[in-house]
Order: structure tokens, then C-alpha cells, then sequence
């Protein structure tokens, strides 16, 4: 999986993801990471890159040729067939990211990502280099990049090799439509509260059903609308029932 980001802040994006397993997953050559500075691309020579809004308003307008001119420095950087390279533009317009769509996204050998700044970017620039608008969530942030690393880190643990053997074996939420379960390490008491008791029963059959009743309480409770596409068995549906009558 390769990763190229068009930003005005290439070292946000370059320490961010070569931090912790994102990190060890570059060092190790099975993602790799490309920044473009779109500063370098301004039309006027002076690293300046935005203008003012045609039609009045507040703020300034990212210009549609530094980023096309971005845009075909990573196009040339790619040897393979660009025809259906995949370009996400990050922004509050896109739709809603999910894990799903990571995992979609995790198929493809090279990803580009643009992020924006100030009031937007040329619409024009948009309709002839974007094929995907995703946004991280309904609110605002300052820029793309932080949209990105969130992308980018979802994406990368989807990609064969990057989690360890231990850290992808964990059943984790949202995978199955359902919140992960509670986890507990040592001490057994820790300041007065102990460990559930059935998690040192060493009975696997009851830990594997406190654990999934846990899930279903936890996904009733905090994200209800997970459930109508959770794979749920008719123990789970009569679980559900028992604990919303009480
Ligand atoms: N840029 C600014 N806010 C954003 C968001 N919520 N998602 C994606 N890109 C953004």
C-alpha cells in the first residue's frame, strides 16, 4: 500500500505516520508514505497558493493549479497504470468514513489524499482530480491532514502484515456491527474493584458468552442502531429482549 499526500503540511502527516505501528509498518516496507507540498507547486513562483473568492466572501480559496500541478508530480511517481487511481479530497461536504470503507479502500495498491485549508478549495481542481469526498465526521477542523491520519491509520491496519499475529487476532468493535467487550489486566484488585469473576473461572465457554452478552449490552446502550446489521443468533435476540424488559 503505498500512500501519497498532497498537503501544506508535509511533516504533520510525515511524524504522525511514522509514529507507533503505522510507523513500524513503513520502517518494515509494507506501507509506504509520500508527501507532496503543494506550496512547491504555486503558480506565482512565491509559494503563495491561495486567492480570493470570485463573488466576495470571507477567507481565501486554495488555487486550482498548484494542486494540479501536485497532482501530476504523484502521478509520476506512480509506475503503474493510474487509470482508475483512487484521490480522496477530505472534507466536511464527503461522505461519512466507516470500516467499510477502510477496508474497501485497503484493497488498492496506491492511495492519494488531498487536503484542503482555508475556506476550500477550487471546485474546479476538484471535479477534474478527485474520485472520492470522505469526511471523518459532522464537524469542522482546521485542515485535511488530521482527516487523512485517520484514514490512512484505518486503512493501514487492514493491510496483511501490518498488526501482528496478537494485535489483529483480537475480535474488535465495529467489525462484526457490534462494540468490543470490556478488558481487564492485572492486578485482580485494583484500589477495591475486582475482575469480573468469570474471567478467572477459566471456563472458556462462559468468558466467550460473558464476553458477547457484554458486546450486546454495551452496543444496546452507547450505539443502538449497530444492532439491525449485527449477525446475531437467537440467544443474542432473547439476551437483547431479557435486558431491554428490565
Ligand atoms: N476537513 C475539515 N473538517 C473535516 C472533516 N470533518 N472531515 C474531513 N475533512 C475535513
Amino acid at each position: 500500500m503505498n500512500f501519497y499526500v498532497m498537503t501544506l503540511f508535509p511533516e504533520m502527516i510525515e511524524q504522525g505516520m511514522n509514529t507507533s505501528i503505522t510507523g513500524r509498518a513503513i520502517a518494515k516496507g509494507l506501507l509506504s508514505l509520500e508527501t507532496v507540498n503543494i506550496r512547491d507547486y504555486s503558480v506565482a513562483g512565491n509559494g503563495r497558493i491561495d486567492d480570493y473568492p470570485y463573488g466576495g466572501g470571507a477567507g481565501m480559496v486554495m488555487q486550482a493549479e498548484p494542486i494540479y500541478r501536485a497532482y501530476e508530480e504523484v502521478k509520476s511517481r506512480i509506475t503503474v497504470d493510474t487509470g482508475h487511481l483512487r484521490v480522496i479530497y477530505l472534507t466536511p461536504q464527503g461522505r461519512v468514513f466507516h470500516q467499510e470503507m477502510a477496508q474497501e479502500l485497503a484493497q488498492e495498491e496506491n492511495l492519494v489524499f488531498l487536503c484542503g485549508h482555508y475556506e476550500g478549495v477550487d471546485e474546479r481542481v476538484i471535479e477534474t482530480v478527485v474520485t472520492d469526498q470522505v469526511s471523518i465526521g459532522d464537524y469542522v477542523l482546521t485542515g485535511g491532514e488530521l482527516p487523512a491520519m485517520v484514514m490512512m491509520d484505518a486503512i493501514s491496519r487492514m493491510v496483511p502484515g501490518v498488526l501482528s499475529n496478537a494485535e489483529s487476532g483480537q475480535s474488535e468493535s465495529f467489525s462484526d456491527h457490534l462494540l468490543e467487550y470490556p478488558q481487564y489486566s492485572r492486578p485482580e484488585i485494583w484500589r477495591g474493584q475486582p475482575v469480573p469473576p468469570v474471567l478467572l473461572s477459566g471456563h472458556h465457554g462462559n468468558v466467550e458468552r460473558w464476553r458477547r452478552e457484554q458486546s450486546l449490552i454495551r452496543t444496546l446502550k452507547s450505539r443502538p442502531e449497530l444492532l439491525k446489521d449485527a449477525d446475531l443468533d437467537s440467544g443474542d435476540i432473547a439476551f437483547l429482549k431479557s435486558i431491554s424488559s428490565e
